[in-house]
C-alpha cells in the first residue's frame, strides 16, 4: 500500500512542521501553546524530534483544521517506553548494527531513528496514523537518517526480511496489546529478535517478557506519563513464546512502502 508522507495533504500540519524545522528557537512570533518545536529527547539527546508544546492543544488545533475527529497526536511526544528503548539501542548498537529492523508503532520515529544512528542495515518505521508517517518523515530528515515508511497494519500477519522488531510503548492500550503480544510471539517463533520498551502501563506479559534494562526517565515524555519515572526494555523468553503466538490471519506482510523524502 503506498503511503503519503508529505505533510501538505494533512490539514494544518505542514506550517507547524515547517516552522519547527526552520525556526527551532522560540521567538515572540512563534511562541504559542499549539505549536510544534524541534527539541532534543530528554533520555536520548542524540535525537531531536518535532514535538508538541502541549499535545492536547495541538490535537484540538489539528481537528479544527481537519474538520473531523482525529486520533490523538501520539507522534508529537517522545513516549517513556520509546525513550528507554532508544537509549538502550544507542548504548548497545550491536543489537541492530548491520541488521534489518522494523520499528512497529513508531509514533514520532524516535526508536527507528535511534536504530538508524546505531548502524542498522535498514530500518522500516511503521505506524497506522498518517500524521505519524508525516512526522517520522520530518524527524528522519531533521536527524539526517534514511528510513523506509510503512502505514500498513502488520499486527495480524507475519513479517519477512526482518532481523529485529522494536516496539516503544506499543502496549499503551489493552486492545492494542492484545494484538501486539501475539505478533511479537510470531516474530520470535519465525527467528527474529524483539525488543520492547515499556514503563508498565498494566498490559505487559510478565510471564514471558523478561527485563534486560531499566532506566530512570529524566522528564516526562507524554502528558499521560506524569506519574511514570521508570521504564524498562524487555525481550521475549524464547522458551515461553510458542503458545502465545496465535495464528497469522493474513499472509506475509508487505511493509516496504516508501522511503523518507523531502
Ligand atoms: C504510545 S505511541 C508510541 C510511539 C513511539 N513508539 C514512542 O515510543 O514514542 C503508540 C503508537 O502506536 C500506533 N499504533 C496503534 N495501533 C497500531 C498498529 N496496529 N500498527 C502500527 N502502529 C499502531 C499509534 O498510532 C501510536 O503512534
Amino acid at each position: 500500500m503506498p503511503v503519503r508522507s508529505d505533510t501538505a495533504v494533512l490539514p494544518g500540519l505542514e506550517p507547524l512542521v515547517s516552522q519547527a524545522l526552520s525556526a527551532p528557537e522560540c521567538t515572540a512570533e512563534t511562541a504559542s501553546v499549539d505549536r510544534l518545536r524541534l527539541a532534543a529527547v530528554p533520555l536520548v539527546p542524540e535525537v531531536r524530534l518535532v514535538m508538541a508544546e502541549d499535545a492536547i492543544v495541538l490535537w484540538a488545533r489539528l481537528e479544527a483544521e481537519a474538520g473531523h475527529v482525529l486520533p490523538p497526536p501520539f507522534w508529537a511526544s517522545a513516549w517513556t517506553g520509546g525513550q528507554g528503548l532508544a537509549r538502550y539501542i544507542l548504548d548497545h548498537p550491536d543489537t541492530v548494527a548491520g541488521r534489518h529492523v522494523l520499528d512497529v508503532a513508531s509514533g514520532s520515529g524516535l526508536v527507528a531513528i535511534a536504530a538508524a544512528i546505531a548502524g542498522a542495515a535498514g530500518v522500516t518505521a511503521n505506524d497506522i496514523d498518517p500524521y505519524s508517517i508525516a512526522a517520522i518523515n520530518a524527524n528522519a530528515h531533521a536527524n539526517g537518517v534514511e528510513l523506509t515508511l510503512s502505514s500498513s497494519d502488520l499486527l495480524d500477519g507475519d513479517v519477512d526480511g526482518v532481523d529485529v522488531v522494536l516496539a516503544g510503548d506499543a502496549l499503551y492500550h489493552p486492545s492494542v496489546a492484545a494484538r501486539m503480544l501475539p505478533f511479537f510471539a510470531r516474530v520470535v517463533a519465525n527467528g527474529a529478535r524483539v525488543l520492547v520498551g515499556d514503563p508498565d502501563r498494566g498490559h505487559l506479559a510478565h510471564d514471558w517478557l523478561e527485563r534486560v534494562a531499566t532506566y530512570e526517565v529524566p522528564m516526562n515524555g507524554a502528558p499521560e506519563d506524569a506519574q511514570l519515572h521508570l521504564t524498562s526494555v524487555l525481550k521475549p523468553r524464547r522458551d515461553k513464546v510458542d503458545d502465545r503466538r496465535g495464528r497469522a490471519t493474513r499472509l506475509r506482510s508487505e511493509f516496504h512502502d516508501c522511503r523518507t523524502r523531502e
